[in-house]
């Protein structure tokens, strides 16, 4: 790509793609090689030739442009958990795409992870009322999904978020569920907890957050998981093969870590040993960092 027929080509090809609203399955490969392969030098001119598909109209387009003004808004999350396809012919194809990334299928794969996580501790309750935390709660779709799927439900949630606008979409989903569950418009590094949990669940969240306050946050929330509880909190592998389109096309950056960093991260909390382990959904792209008391 760095010399001028070479670079004649990439015109060319992205001029085809947006030309045919986009690309068909068997073109997916050689787009993603050549978005690995490119330098950094060379991502403005790339963005600015596909300008016409990054908006909001296309799920890597929202990402780019950021309408609620961050990564990771509870509104692309369920985008992602539903595979929304915008059904307009300019940008169907875009989506269809981007639902074939792995790390978009790790996301569906880790809302499944909570809802068994979800449902063994509802069967370990045998009636007895169960409390969890879920910080950085979204859309609270793996919750939903969870109700619908055990209706004699135990467990009783409280559900911190930042944004009030993810809050009154997840309150509104969760309409005939309320009963049972008690949303905070709080910033989980602010946040004092008054009770015990008997789980402490987060996804999408600590990606976000520098190392300092990972390890911070773990040793502060583990003091309030319940004698025989667990936290189990999420994060991005550093393996993971959507990385670069995500930050080349998605403007989408999260810090991405190891299992040896995620159970580092839990030693340098103070946790023991014996308590640290780190699970992960089928890809192995959404590790999760599980902490027992
Ligand atoms: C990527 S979403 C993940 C949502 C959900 N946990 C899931 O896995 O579907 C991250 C959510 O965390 C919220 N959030 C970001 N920073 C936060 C903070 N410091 N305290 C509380 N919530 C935060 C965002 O508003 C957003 O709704």
């Amino acid at each position: 790509m760095n010399n001028s027929v070479e670079t004649e080509t990439l015109q060319d090809k992205i001029e085809n793609l947006l030309r045919k609203h986009g690309p068909e399955p068997p073109e997916y490969e050689e787009l993603l090689s050549l978005v690995d392969a490119m330098e950094a030098s060379e991502v403005e001119a790339f963005r600015e030739a596909m300008q016409p598909i990054l908006t909001p109209d296309t799920i890597i387009g929202f990402s780019f442009t950021k309408p609620f003004g961050y990564n990771g808004d509870f509104f692309i999350i369920e985008k992602i958990y539903q595979r929304y396809v915008n059904p307009d012919e300019h940008f169907r194809r875009w989506d269809e795409f981007f639902h074939t990334f792995p790390a978009a299928i790790a996301v569906v794969n880790r809302k499944a992870l909570a809802r068994k996580v979800l449902a063994e501790l509802n069967s370990k309750a045998a009636g007895k009322q169960r409390e969890v935390l879920i910080l950085g709660s979204g859309p609270v779709t793996e919750v939903y999904e969870y109700f619908n799927e055990n209706p004699a439900n135990t467990l009783r949630f409280d559900l911190l978020d930042l944004d009030n606008r993810s809050i009154a979409y997840a309150k509104n989903k969760h309409r005939n569920n309320l009963h049972c569950m008690n949303f905070q418009n709080q910033n989980v590094i602010r946040f004092n907890p008054e009770k015990q949990y008997d789980l402490i669940w987060s996804a999408g969240l600590f990606d976000y957050f520098k190392d300092k306050h990972f390890v911070f946050l773990i040793r502060r929330y583990y003091e309030f998981v319940k004698e025989g509880g667990e936290m189990i909190i999420g994060n991005f592998n550093v393996e993971n093969p959507s990385r670069k389109i995500m930050e080349v096309l998605g403007d989408w950056f999260l810090y991405h870590r190891s299992v040896d960093e995620l159970n580092d991260f839990a030693r340098r909390a103070g946790i023991p040993d014996d308590k640290i382990s780190v699970i992960q959904e089928p890809l192995g792209i959404n590790l999760f960092l599980r902490l027992r008391k």
